[in-house]
């Protein structure tokens, strides 16, 4: 760790990195900005959606008249899909570059956003073959794939909703999601490049469709070449069906409101929630903030949001916010270690990428590489560097600032929610003086802040619970089927006009917001959401597990690491090690490989209150090798005893 010891020697005096001048003077975003959107919120939004082309201009631009349903440009119509890319085309920009896309195997396509409207719309008049209509679910589970980006527009061009899975998601997982969105279409791959080999995901769809029904047409990618099954009549080969289009359709306008996708994400119960999205007011969020944020120059720059396009950063970042811009994208299919530790420096320096979007796992992970993996490669492009998934702790902020950006870089941590759709808290490079392991301040339009139990903004150094206080135009609308749902789970705490986050926050004595992490039971493991519920659940499900309590231990790399507590079913045998590999690959079934606990404790009792609840602070005390807290209102005090000497001493 020696390239870490000076990192706090970069910190200048006064704690804040002030905006490189020349960024400063040419910056998207100013001083001015910040005043207009304060001046009046809602001018400020309507003029941020001329951004894009509305083939009917709106009536109103916020009805907030039944909170916590938000309507954004009432009466609005546009085509998300040709927002993003027909119009970059009319506009004579049709030969730049829209994708450099680079392959785990060392493969790459480059697509202009010529290619791509001509790939989008035949992807959409096949979608149209198979009787797809406006409001139908396709459900999306690829690799980082161009397919899954087209995937996604087709879907938008013709007023379809998609509901892109992980891949990393397990057949059950992939299943409850179809049904809960009832989807009719599923676009998939054979496989996708995982770490050096081939990954099958065919298999994943097939098994899921002997559990749910509804599906009539699955739409198979060929990627890797495995030998897949095939089912007769519901399959079909991509390559078969889109290529045989036509590459010219129409887009049709849709309403502002309409859906655009579901995007699934965990809460405090077991069952995944279905995030939805629309169309006008998502579109230019996104846009705005990836122009914003990232001090995008779209005829110069060269993004590169390393996310996978599944989640929502991917959503935002790699495909709406971008393609909304006209920027050039980079988007990389594998891991950061394939074939070699520099493989992301090479891929900076080949296209000369100038914004970097990335979670602090990764850069911890490049952290513990060492700054020698970046020596063999130029990285002297990058001017804007960003964080996004979970607190960035300032080490790793600093050591991204000095060794991934040169020490010139700027560090923008933004905050956001698969709910909130875009940025909702960063600094703003032209404007804001950066201050390591804070995402600062609310962006221009938006209005957050640092609240008590009784709702009541905190003092300067104080912490409380994050809130928004005013609707905000990417805001999800509902979760899919439970309107009752989505008022009780963030609208019901302070009442139905502030968003309740789920992330404590502490004010600083300038007014700076940093988070710290969710105040629920989800857990943030290398960035992905996961629910303690909906492991605990997988957990119970396995015949050997009577009971089960999970909680996130704090992990040097992935943020937060799982950590289960079980108890065994009467008559079901501790075989050790077994027994925990089993466990383990249960979970990975049940939900993914994402959601495999680090540790897996088998104990004899899980400490409860007088009520019957689990304590899970006790549990992430022993978890974390701390010493207990208050342990008084336990049943009986020595279960701790009993599980803290089951603990390995280090973690
Ligand atoms: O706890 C916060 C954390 O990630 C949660 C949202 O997760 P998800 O919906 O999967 O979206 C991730 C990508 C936007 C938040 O409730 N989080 C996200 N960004 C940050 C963060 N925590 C601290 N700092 C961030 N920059």
């Amino acid at each position: 760790m020696s390239d870490t010891q000076s990192l706090t020697d970069e910190i200048p005096a006064g704690g804040v990195f002030e905006p490189p001048a020349e960024l400063a003077q040419h910056a998207n975003v100013t001083a001015e900005t910040y005043q207009r959107a304060a001046d009046d919120r809602l001018a400020f939004w309507a003029d941020a959606a001329q951004r894009l082309e509305w083939s009917k201009p709106w009536d109103e631009v916020l009805d907030w008249s039944n909170p916590p349903f938000a309507k954004w440009f009432v009466g609005g119509e546009l085509n998300v899909a040709a927002n993003c890319v027909d119009r970059h085309v009319a506009a004579g920009n049709g030969e730049k570059v829209a994708y450099h896309w680079v392959g785990e195997p060392g493969d790459t396509r480059t697509i202009t956003y010529a290619q791509l409207k001509d790939e989008v719309s035949k992807a959409a008049n096949a979608l149209l073959s198979l009787g797809v209509q406006a409001g139908d679910r396709v459900a999306i589970y690829l690799p980082m794939i161009p397919e899954a980006v087209i995937s996604m527009l087709a879907c938008a061009r013709i007023g379809a909703v998609h509901m892109v899975v992980f891949g990393g998601f397990s057949p059950d997982a992939l299943a409850s999601r179809i049904e809960d969105a009832g989807a009719r279409v599923v676009i998939t791959a054979d496989g996708g490049y995982r770490r050096g080999a081939p990954s099958a995901l065919k298999p994943a769809v097939d098994e899921a469709l002997t559990k749910v029904g509804g599906v009539d047409h699955v739409l198979v990618v060929k990627r890797t070449e495995q030998d897949v099954d095939w089912t007769e009549g519901r399959d079909q080969w991509w390559h078969d069906l889109v290529d045989v289009q036509s590459t010219e359709h129409e887009a049709q306008p849709f309403d502002a409101e309409h859906p655009l996708y579901i995007m699934y994400t965990s809460g405090t119960t077991a069952k995944p929630k279905g995030i939805l999205h629309t169309s006008g007011g998502y579109l230019t969020q996104v846009s705005f903030t990836h122009w914003g944020t990232f001090d995008l120059k779209a005829d110069t720059d060269v993004f590169w949001c390393a996310a996978d396009v599944a989640w929502v950063t991917g959503h935002s970042y790699i495909v709406y916010g971008p393609l909304s811009n006209g920027a050039t994208s980079v988007m990389y299919e594998g891991t950061p270690e394939t074939p070699h530790r520099g493989r992301w420096w090479e891929i900076v320096q080949q296209y000369g990428v100038t914004i970097l979007y990335a979670a602090p796992t990764v850069v911890r992970t490049f952290m513990k590489w060492g700054a020698q993996e970046l020596e063999p490669f130029d990285t002297s492009s990058l001017r804007v560097l960003g964080s996004v998934g979970e607190p960035i702790n300032p080490e790793a902020w600093l050591w991204y600032r000095k060794n991934v950006g040169g020490g010139t870089a700027t560090v923008v941590d933004t905050w956001w929610q698969t709910e909130t759709g875009a940025h909702m808290i960063a600094p703003m490079p032209g404007v804001t003086a950066t201050k390591p392991g804070s995402a600062q301040r609310a962006v221009p339009g938006i209005s957050a802040a640092v609240v008590d139990e009784e709702g009541k903004p905190v003092e300067p150094g104080a912490t409380g619970y994050l809130v928004l206080t005013e609707p905000w135009p990417s805001m999800l609308r509902t979760i899919w089927g439970s309107d009752e749902r989505y008022v009780d789970t963030y609208w019901s705490r302070y009442g139905n006009q502030t968003y309740f986050a789920g992330d404590g926050a502490k004010l600083d004595e300038d007014g700076d917001i940093w988070l710290l992490g969710r105040v629920d039971d989800v857990m943030n493991v290398s960035g992905h959401r996961i629910s303690t519920t909906e492991v605990e659940s997988a957990l119970v499900s396995h015949p050997a597990v009577a009971e089960a309590a999970v909680v996130g231990a704090t992990d040097p790399t992935t943020g937060q690491g799982i950590v289960a507590f079980v108890i065994l079913r009467g008559g079901a045998e501790d075989s050790g090690d077994d027994l925990v590999t089993e466990l383990r690959q249960h979970v990975r079934k049940e939900i993914g490989p994402i959601a495999s606990p680090r540790q897996i404790m088998v104990v004899a009792e899980l400490p409860k209150t007088r009520s019957g609840k689990i304590m899970r602070r006790l549990l992430r005390d022993v978890a974390e090798n701390r010493e207990l807290g208050d342990v008084s209102t336990l049943t009986d005090s020595s279960v701790m005893d009993l599980i803290g000497a089951k603990m390995p001493s280090a973690s």
